[in-house]
């Protein structure tokens, strides 16, 4: 580390460009804060031959590092190469880690290297199974200035052996997450590739001042659970540019499952998501829920570009939920090849066990979509509230859909409902504007521009910081 920092030093010192030249490469990235201290893996003894198991290389990097991050932050450098690792934790505040553009950190796919952990509080369980859940690759908890980042270099969760041994019922503890931050403030995950995650691939919880972007998500559209972008139980969060292909929610908002969420009663607010290019044919562009027991409010979503996706915004809770999904503000989304354009189900069930409380309703209210087009869509609403406690405050407008054409095999049942009926709706209130094909009678034309706030979240007012760092001996 020191010998590095002082090259780095010396660097910085040199009296003219070519004396400059001593790094191979200078790198430049923005992130929050920068770092007076850098290590790279290798000083810790790390290997990135794809074999070598680099966790304990990895943890005794951070642990050193995290001895200065009261002076002046530190960053640990992943360089080129392919870095096979298990579970680690961020134990340091002021911590940067940087993904080299060359390099890959490669998930473990032995469950040893992943820590048994407990449920977090606000789920009561494992989604996969009940108790306790594999600690995620990048985990960290209590943490201040946390940046996860690179110049697009990847972290592949090699998860195909996690989904085979979810689908055959074989595994006795709910899978990792990729990166999972909990309890932090002023968190930057950016300028990544991530990949093939066993479940969720970005789970921010419970966090404060958030910001997620520049990040290319992909993995296979068949596989259950592989969500992009999971904000959970937190306040100010920004979520911009990135494209996500995923076999679930490119992104979903989340705040805790029924009588647990209920009672750890954490929302999340202030959210604001732009420039995101999503491609989920088994799920929607934005999920709101299904846990969201600890409430969703002021969540911001616009140009939004949705291909081959089951639906776009999409409301999921239930009886038992309990909370409210409220102030919610979409414009600006371009659907192609879409099951549902809008869908909302007060109908998701999904229980974490028999413990929820049957009068623990969700309040739905205050749901704004405007300046919206679609092709190729089968069904343009299914907006289904919950008998006795409707969706109210429901605004759609300007906003035209062309339904599909063409009949598609595995669709026919969809197709027969949607040429009797384009929306559905059901215990539901609002009203519309400007919308083709005309929306059910419970969203009555009414001339109106849907809102969409005017002020602007801090969140959004955060600049970044250009850093740089001297890289590679010449
Ligand atoms: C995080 O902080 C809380 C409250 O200060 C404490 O109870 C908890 O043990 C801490 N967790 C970790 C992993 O540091
Ligand atoms: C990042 O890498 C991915 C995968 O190699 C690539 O598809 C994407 O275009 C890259 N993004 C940027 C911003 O370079
Ligand atoms: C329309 O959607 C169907 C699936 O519902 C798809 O097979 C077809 O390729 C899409 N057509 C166009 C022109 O995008
Ligand atoms: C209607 O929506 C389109 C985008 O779909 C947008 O370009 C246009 O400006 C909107 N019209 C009004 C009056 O807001
Ligand atoms: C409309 O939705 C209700 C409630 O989900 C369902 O029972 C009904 O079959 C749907 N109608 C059509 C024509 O799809």
């Amino acid at each position: 580390m020191d010998n590095f920092f002082v090259c780095f030093l010396l660097g910085l010192i040199c009296l003219n460009l070519a004396e400059c030249r001593s790094y191979a490469e200078q790198i430049q990235f923005p992130a929050l804060n920068c770092r007076k201290h850098t290590a790279i893996l290798t000083d810790f003894g790390g290997k990135g031959d794809g074999k070598t198991l680099n966790t304990n290389a990895i943890k005794s990097a951070i642990a050193s590092l995290s001895k200065v991050a009261s002076d002046g932050g530190a960053q640990l450098i992943v360089p080129p190469g392919k870095w096979l690792t298990g579970s680690f934790n961020l134990i340091s505040d002021h911590f940067t880690l940087y993904i080299h553009k060359d390099a890959i950190l490669l998930a473990s796919q032995e469950e040893s290297d992943y820590p048994l952990i407990d449920p977090l509080p606000s789920y009561g369980r494992g989604r996969d199974a009940v108790g306790k859940r594999y600690a995620s690759l990048i985990t960290g908890t209590n943490l201040t200035d946390v940046v996860i980042t690179g110049g697009n270099g990847t972290i592949d969760g090699q998860g195909a052996i996690w989904w085979q041994k979810f689908k055959s019922k074989k595994l006795k503890y709910t899978r990792p997450y990729l990166i999972e931050i909990l309890f932090s403030n002023q968190l930057q995950i950016s300028h990544l590739t991530l990949t093939n995650s066993p479940s969720w691939h970005v789970h921010p919880t419970y966090c404060r001042d958030v910001i997620v972007e520049r990040l290319t998500i992909i993995a296979p559209v068949t596989v259950p659970n592989t969500d992009g972008i999971n904000p959970d139980s937190c306040i100010n969060t920004r979520i911009r540019d990135s494209y996500i292909v995923s076999g679930d929610d490119c992104i979903a908002v989340k705040s805790g499952w029924d009588q647990y969420g209920i009672k750890f009663g954490m929302p999340t607010q202030h959210l604001s998501i732009k420039g995101i290019t999503c491609i989920s044919p088994k799920s929607a562009v934005i999920a709101l829920g299904s846990e969201m027991s600890g409430g969703i409010q002021d969540v911001r979503a616009e140009e939004i570009v949705a291909i081959n996706s089951e639906s776009g915004v999409r409301i999921k809770t239930a009886v038992g939920r309990g909370a409210y999904v409220k102030d919610i503000y979409v414009r600006n989304i371009n659907m192609n090849t879409m099951k549902y354009a809008f869908w909302m189900s007060g109908n998701y069930g999904s229980h974490p066990d028999d413990g929820y409380d049957p009068k623990a309703l969700p309040e739905i209210k205050n749901i704004n979509f405007r300046d919206a087009v679609g092709k190729n869509v089968t069904i343009v609403g299914d907006l289904i509230g919950i008998e006795g406690d409707p969706f109210t405050g429901i605004c759609i407008s300007n906003v035209t859909v062309e339904l599909a054409k063409k009949k598609v095999v595995e669709e026919l049942d969809l197709f027969e409902k949607a040429k009797k009926l384009p929306w559905n709706c059901s215990d539901i209130g609002g009203v519309s504007s400007r919308v083709t094909p005309t929306p059910c009678g419970l969203l009555p034309e009414k001339e109106v521009d849907c809102a969409f706030p005017s002020d602007v979240l801090p969140i959004d007012n955060v600049v970044l910081k250009t850093c740089s760092i001297g890289f590679g001996k010449k």
